[in-house]
């Protein structure tokens, strides 16, 4: 068999003749540029982006020791002025979204003059509520047109949102509600999903009553038509508070300063409970714009598609922030890649003409397990390029997307980045250089990535030596804070190593100069492209009285890319019963939801502890990685050094029981 090429490159002549950026000798020079001088670089680029109501004074401020970071400071813009008013002009009929329902029968397009006449309705609503800037407004909505609409109205009048998952349980909302305070909370009576009702109102009655935390309005979209239970003095139907008499059609965007909060958007860490992690607003806006522009390379007339829900960063900055501010058209999908049939992702390809197509590994996986004709089934050549983003491409569907999706010419962008990047940070760009398969390829303008060796601290020295990723300078899309709480914001990004910010990955740079990620370093756990804090899970765990304790990893899984793998010790004469296991699962999903649900479930008589107390969780992944099979494996070494752990002996009952877990 002919070995594949170590690298892909068929796509690059034909990119260099259209691309925005089309050469190494480009790329490298504005990469230089970017780094030494960042004002040069992005100022002008704020100035064709963006629109603005006064200049900024200054394009860069900061102190990366006490996690300060300024840009465009005393700058004033609208966010929701950039996504639409100034498209008013020349892009009103254009399509801003074709929404695509579950249902196959249910799509809708929605222009930029549309988009624009709800979103001011909904801000006017929020207005006679007595919103105003600075105000939290929780979003818990399906992926339905009104999610957008939403976040947009609050932009507009200064209020920041806090767009929840509408996978997460009433717990998890409940907590968020708790800890960013909103006035207001916006859901709908359900979603669809593979062709089933999610009860999205119940579950936020539920959260509601859980939460301390009183709302003053709860706004419902009617979108799948359930029964839903009412409280006539707080909620309000959506169609009837836009509908109310003597509410204006135009509501003045509030001129925001570039750094005033725009979103606040939850995410896990390796510690207590999920961090409000703050974006402001013209340097998120910026970066979202110009990634969105050129890792896709994106024309005015081409259509993309982000399929990530919006409910996380993804759809944030590439459905609905940076596609918006470049005035493009993009896909809205509230449903599954199986949903009627896994056909389902290139029978919307085909019907809307997606040009860019951007997708998690996850997805691919479950699709190509499912044979290679539904890929065929449809004509897909409208594709240009493809993308990835949310956790490492595993080379064989990594191969199976640019086959039979990407016709063998496509490129991939394997795009790097977090929630609290904001936008793409380690990624191809299509006419730049040949593609790897598995690399993120190079760093975005304005990053500076570095790798520090774990033991010494010090950069490594050799290609391929693998480290802790650290990136050294501020880039505009960048977190500002950990909503409420700055000491955790300079404790987790800017502690480890001081005046340099901590991503929690693993990362080498090849001989190439390519880089590739290796997975997170810390306690956080990167399912199907969701992170999760294992603590988390281990906290819904205990909660069950027969519980004693809990410690939970990820491990291999073919599909997800990372199950979840929990170690539990029952309480004294608790019989360790498959019911009992079932009964802890169905516990993790009410506490998280059914992201979280753990994959398999190991008793546990004593698990692995250094004598402070601390869980070796090194042990516990390599024992459920199914990594060690040798119940003598501590006294032959085959687990490294264990000379920190209290009682070695406890090892050998879980190798055994995860051996008898295998059978
Ligand atoms: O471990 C990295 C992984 O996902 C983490 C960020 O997760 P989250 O904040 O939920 O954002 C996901 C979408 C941006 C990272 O720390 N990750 C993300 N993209 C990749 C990746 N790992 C490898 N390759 C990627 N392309």
């Amino acid at each position: 068999m002919e070995k594949p090429p170590k690298w892909y490159d068929a796509h690059l002549d034909e990119y260099r003749k259209v691309a925005y950026i089309n050469s190494r000798a480009q790329y490298d020079e504005m990469y230089r540029q970017s780094l030494e001088n960042p004002d040069a670089f992005w100022g002008p680029l704020a100035k064709e982006y963006l629109s603005w109501y006064r200049d900024w004074d200054r394009v860069l401020d900061y102190d990366f020791v006490e996690g300060r970071i300024e840009w465009f400071g005393g700058g004033k813009l609208n966010a929701s002025y950039n996504c639409l008013d100034r498209h008013l002009e020349d892009k009103a009929d254009k399509v801003a979204y074709y929404f695509e329902g579950d249902d196959p029968g249910m799509s809708r397009s929605v222009t930029y003059r549309e988009l624009y006449e709800e979103v001011n309705k909904v801000a006017a609503w929020l207005v006679a509520q007595g919103i105003k800037k600075g105000d939290r407004v929780v979003i818990y909505l399906p992926m339905i047109i009104q999610l957008p609409v939403a976040m947009l109205a609050c932009a507009r009048i200064g209020a920041i949102h806090s767009v929840v998952f509408g996978g997460f349980s009433a717990e998890s909302l409940a907590s968020r509600i708790e800890d960013s305070h909103p006035r207001i909370l916006i859901t709908s009576d359900g979603g669809f999903r593979a062709g089933k009702v999610v009860s999205l109102k119940k579950n936020a009655d539920e959260a509601l009553k859980l939460s301390e935390w009183e709302v003053e309005k709860v706004l419902v979209y009617r979108h799948a038509g359930n029964g839903v239970e009412w409280d006539a003095g707080r909620e309000v139907w959506w169609h009837e508070a836009i509908a109310q008499d003597g509410l204006p059609d135009y509501v003045e965007p509030e001129p925001m300063d570039a750094e005033d909060p725009l979103f606040i958007l939850y995410t896990s860490g390796s510690t207590g409970k999920p961090k409000g992690v703050l974006h402001t607003t013209a340097g998120y806006l910026l970066y979202g714009a110009v990634s969105t522009r050129w890792v896709f390379d994106i024309k005015d007339d081409e259509v993309f598609w982000c399929t990530a829900d919006i409910g996380w960063v993804t759809g944030h900055t590439y459905i609905v922030y940076g596609p918006l501010t470049c005035g493009l058209t993009t896909v809205l999908f509230e449903g599954v890649p199986s949903y009627p049939a896994y056909d389902r992702f290139w029978a919307v390809v085909e019907k809307y003409k997606v040009a860019k197509f951007y997708t998690a590994p996850t997805a691919i996986r479950a699709i190509a397990r499912e044979g290679d004709e539904l890929a065929h089934k449809h004509d897909t050549s409208c594709l240009k390029l493809l993308g990835t983003v949310g956790e490492p491409i595993n080379p064989e569907a990594w191969r199976w997307y640019y086959h039979h999706i990407g016709r063998d010419w496509c490129p991939i962008m394997d795009t790097w980045w977090q929630t609290e990047t904001g936008g793409h940070m380690i990624t191809p760009l299509p006419a730049v250089a040949p593609i790897k398969p598995g690399s993120c390829s190079f760093p975005f303008f304005g990053v500076e990535p570095v790798v520090l060796d774990a033991d010494t601290g010090r950069p490594v020295e050799f290609a391929n030596q693998e480290g802790a990723l650290f990136i050294k300078k501020p880039w505009p899309g960048m977190a500002r804070t950990v909503y409420g709480d700055h000491e955790r914001f300079k404790e987790t990004y800017f502690s480890k190593m001081p005046g340099m910010y901590f991503t929690g990955d693993g990362a080498k740079q090849d001989e190439d100069g390519y880089w590739w990620i290796i997975g997170r370093i810390d306690d956080v756990i990167n399912v199907s492209g969701h992170r999760l804090g294992t603590a988390e899970i281990e906290s819904a765990l205990v909660l069950h009285e027969d519980v004693a304790e809990a410690a939970v990893v990820g491990f291999p899984h073919a599909l997800k890319g990372q199950g979840i793998y929990a170690f539990v010790s029952v309480k004294p004469n608790i019989a360790t019963t498959e019911a009992l296991k079932k009964d802890l699962v169905a516990l993790v999903r009410k506490e998280i939801g059914p992201i979280a649900t753990p994959d398999l479930i190991q008793w546990a008589d004593a698990l692995p502890k250094t004598r402070s107390g601390k869980i070796m969780r090194r042990l516990l992944s390599k024992i459920a990685a199914g990594a060690v099979t040798d119940p003598e494996a501590v006294e032959k070494g085959v687990l490294g050094d264990v000379s920190t752990i209290t009682d070695p002996e406890v090892l050998r009952p879980l190798i055994l029981g995860r051996l008898s877990l295998n059978s």
